[in-house]
């Protein structure tokens, strides 16, 4: 292993330690961990040489001003944040394959002929708010103060939680707008098994499918678990519990559809009270826009049929919505052309999983790398990128930086 390699996963290493919890890895939007991450992302940044800043929500930013600092920035990133139990490749694995490439670079004695800016996002995953790519949203000014105004499990809201966690000290305002960049490209680990079916160790990513995220709540009536009929209760959380399998039903019989229900509340809690409340979130994710759409309005019918039988009240609440996302044509093109010359492959999917060049996409032209997943697990302690396909990834990234023209 080179020694830009090794330092890239002594890095990945080093941020899968940076936990809010002992035993296992988690770093929601702006927690103590996130923050240490992204202090430790700063120092890194230093030491490539560039020039850094932080912006008041979290996301940092390496600058490399090249041979014309005045040309259009190519935006390189991915995000510091992770789900709860996570692996250490989700996210932490582009910035290090960032900083490994533009060390790559320096020891090239190339300059680009355009800037570099390296943005690490405090939230990519939505675990803290529900609600995904606060990063990348903010740094193209796509927040609005619904956004803001979302409360996260301790009832504090963004605006809040931003207010006080210190990130506002020395913060610079960073904001892309259509036009001001050339380009965002992210360099991921895959998160499924294509490239290991193909054997590849990296691929070019085609388009992010769309996805809805929901909060589903279903409100009937507390009462005695001991002496309340069973005919006259009007109990929550069975009613979720039909809610849930008939979400399963329908993803299984339509292929292409993805939908998990991830977390599940049930007040008032206590084990001889019947469940007054229980609402749960629901992901929803499709390659094909208008078939995701309809599906859920199917799913919604069904649920609404559900609780109106059982006299429930049913609260339905779309709390962020993504269509899919096409990579661009031109930028896509030279990934794959950086991936041939690497590799000999010019292999091309599309990406289930979200990421932050969903957001960025309604500002700039987006290009992404996917690197091979082991069993295609992620999401998960055991999820895992060989460090040859992390080399073989940062090598695409070098190509494609280096053929990049002015
Ligand atoms: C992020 O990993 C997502 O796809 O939800
Ligand atoms: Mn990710
Ligand atoms: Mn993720």
């Amino acid at each position: 292993m080179g020694q830009i390699l090794r330092r890239a996963v002594e890095r990945l290493d080093c941020l899968g330690r940076i936990s809010d919890h002992p035993h296992h890895l988690v770093r929601t939007y702006l927690s103590p961990a996130n923050r240490q991450a992204a202090e430790c992302l700063l120092g890194w940044m230093a030491e490539v040489g560039m020039q850094t800043q932080h912006a008041s929500d979290g996301t940092v930013r390496g600058i490399l001003p090249g041979a014309a600092p005045e040309a259009r920035p190519l935006l390189l990133g991915s995000h510091l944040d992770t789900v709860i139990n996570a692996g250490k490749y989700d996210g932490a694995l582009g910035l290090t394959a960032v900083l490994a490439a533009l060390e790559e670079l320096r020891d090239l004695g190339m300059q680009l002929p355009f800037p570099v800016h390296l943005l690490g996002f405090s939230d990519e995953e939505g675990v803290r708010f529900q609600t995904t790519y606060l990063g990348s949203r903010g740094v193209t000014g796509q927040l609005d103060l619904e956004t803001a105004a979302q409360l996260d499990a301790a009832g504090q809201s963004q605006g809040i939680v931003l207010a006080t966690e210190g990130w506002h000290d020395g913060a610079a305002s960073f904001c892309y707008d259509e036009g001001n960049v050339r380009g965002y490209v992210e360099l991921h680990i895959e998160q499924g098994r294509v490239l290991e079916e193909f054997d590849e160790a990296a691929g070019v990513v085609s388009g992010i499918n769309g996805q809805s995220r929901l909060l589903v709540t279903l409100t009937g009536q507390a009462d005695h678990a001991g002496t309340t009929p069973m005919e006259l209760r009007r109990d929550s959380l069975p009613a979720a519990a039909e809610a849930i399998l008939a979400t399963e039903k329908l993803a299984r019989e339509h292929p292409g559809l993805m939908a998990t229900v991830g977390k599940i509340e049930v007040l008032p809690g206590s084990s001889n009270s019947i469940p007054q409340m229980t609402s749960f979130t629901l992901d929803v994710r499709h390659p094909v826009d208008t078939e995701r759409v309809r599906l859920l309005k199917v799913l919604e019918d069904a649920v609404r049929k559900t609780t109106a039988t059982r006299g429930l009240k049913l609260d339905w609440q779309l709390v962020q919505e993504n269509n899919a996302v096409i990579c661009d044509a031109g930028l896509t093109g030279n990934l794959c052309d950086a991936l041939e010359r690497v590799t000999g492959s010019r292999r091309q999917l599309a990406s289930g999983a979200g990421h932050d060049g969903v957001a960025i996409a309604k500002v700039a032209p987006i290009g992404m790398i996917f690197v091979r997943c082991r069993s295609g697990l992620s999401h998960h302690p055991d999820e895992y990128a060989a460090p040859a396909d992390i080399g073989v990834g940062i090598r695409v990234l070098v190509e494609f930086l280096k053929s990049l023209p002015r």
